[in-house]
């Protein structure tokens, strides 16, 4: 449920800040995927399934290991959650065990593709997930070869609560219209991925930080948002189409970064990134335009140690859940997506042959 007048979300009936706070991303997902909170032996199971899946096949690295290294790391996960529907190629969406498996396979699988392809690029072998550690920890420790600190780990895994699932945005619609043709889920999943990838999308987190750079310093602020005003740009981090207030997952971020900051240090462009918010709010907060869930991400993700281009992937991650919740949904009461369109092209002409156009 999202009020975005009121800047409220819930999953499932439960508030994101208590989500947030209480819940982890795995018990989270559980909530998504089959409608109400688990009690102890049912997540313990789900945790243990997921755990016992987060092995990828010895191919899938080496159809990695042939990506360019240049390459961005959504296309190479696109490319690897497609992948998938090649090794577990059996369709059963019918079958409330099949979508369980697949539910259960995808969430495991998808963190340990996005570190596999981090650790390939840099010229390493990817390392292989470690049992005693949480979900979150262990797509840490895969990711930077280290075990994370605790409260990175808690910080990192609430993110992932806070981009599990948001109605109806473009990668879920995109998923729902795969999913509508029956396909498998894996190709459901790799065309979600395809659309959260683009700069308006999933993609603006990355660019924050850039913007937040080409700001440079706090006097440059003003002039800056000034100009995008009058040239009509756009501020990355900024608006949203339900939300006309600040978004409730920016305001859960920025406290955890500032979690981190007090831990860790402090970050000159969080300061930077407060003064863009004090100050487009005199500009743009009549109009509804306010800080949205990637404006205090990166900066999150950026203090635990993740490079900029992995920050949509973590996205990917954690929006598996809201996919998978719809895609079981759509299969429920299915029916193919067919849009009408409203054509205003050439109604019929007589055929020119090659010679004759002009
Ligand atoms: N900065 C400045 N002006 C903005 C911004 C912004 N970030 N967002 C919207 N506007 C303005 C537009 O220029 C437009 O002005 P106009 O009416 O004078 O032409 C007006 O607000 C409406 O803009 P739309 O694009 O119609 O609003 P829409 O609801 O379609 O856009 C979107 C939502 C795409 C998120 C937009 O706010 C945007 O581009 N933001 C920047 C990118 C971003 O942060 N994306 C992440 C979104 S959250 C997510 O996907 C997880």
């Amino acid at each position: 449920m999202v009020e975005g007048t009121l800047g409220q979300l819930a999953y499932r009936g439960y508030s994101i800040e208590d989500l947030a706070i209480r819940s982890s991303f795995l018990e989270t997902a559980y909530l998504l995927i089959w409608g109400d909170l688990p009690n102890a032996e049912a997540l313990g199971t789900f945790s243990e399934e997921v755990k016992s899946h987060r092995r990828i096949k010895f191919r899938i690295r080496d159809m990695m290991k042939c990506f360019p290294e240049s390459g961005h790391p959504m296309d190479a996960l696109q490319a690897s959650a497609a992948a998938l529907g090649l090794f577990y190629s059996r369709r059963a969406l019918d079958d409330p065990t099949y979508i369980r498996a697949a539910a259960i396979r995808l969430l495991a699988k998808i963190p340990t593709m996005v570190a596999a392809f981090q650790l390939i690029r840099k010229g390493h072998d990817p390392i292989q997930p470690r049992d005693d550690l949480s979900y979150a920890a262990n797509f840490l420790y895969m990711l930077t070869e280290q075990e994370p600190d605790p409260l990175a780990a808690r910080i990192f895994d609430a993110c992932l609560i806070l981009h599990a699932e948001h109605s109806l945005n473009a990668s879920t619609f995109s998923a729902l219209v795969t999913a509508s043709t029956l396909t498998d889920p894996y190709a459901v999943v790799a065309s979600a991925v395809g659309t959260l990838a683009g700069p308006l999308h999933g993609g603006a987190n990355e660019d924050v930080l850039d913007m937040l750079d080409t700001i440079g310093s706090v006097e440059n602020v003003g002039p800056y948002l000034d100009r995008c005003m009058a040239e009509k740009k756009r501020i990355m981090g900024f608006g949203h189409r339900v939300y006309k207030v600040k978004d409730p997952r920016a305001a859960i971020l920025q406290s955890l970064a500032e979690q981190l900051f007090d831990r860790f240090g402090s970050d000159a462009s969080y300061d930077l990134a407060r003064v863009v918010e004090e100050q487009a709010a005199d500009r743009f907060g009549a109009r509804g335009i306010y800080p949205n869930v990637d404006f205090y991400s990166g900066l999150v993700y950026r203090k635990l140690g993740i490079p900029q281009d992995l920050f949509t992937p973590i996205f990917a991650i954690a929006r598996v859940a809201g996919w998978l919740a719809h895609w079981k949904e759509q299969l429920g009461a299915n029916r193919i997506f067919r849009p009408s369109q409203v054509y205003v092209g050439h109604r019929l002409r007589p055929w020119q042959p090659i010679e004759a156009r002009p």
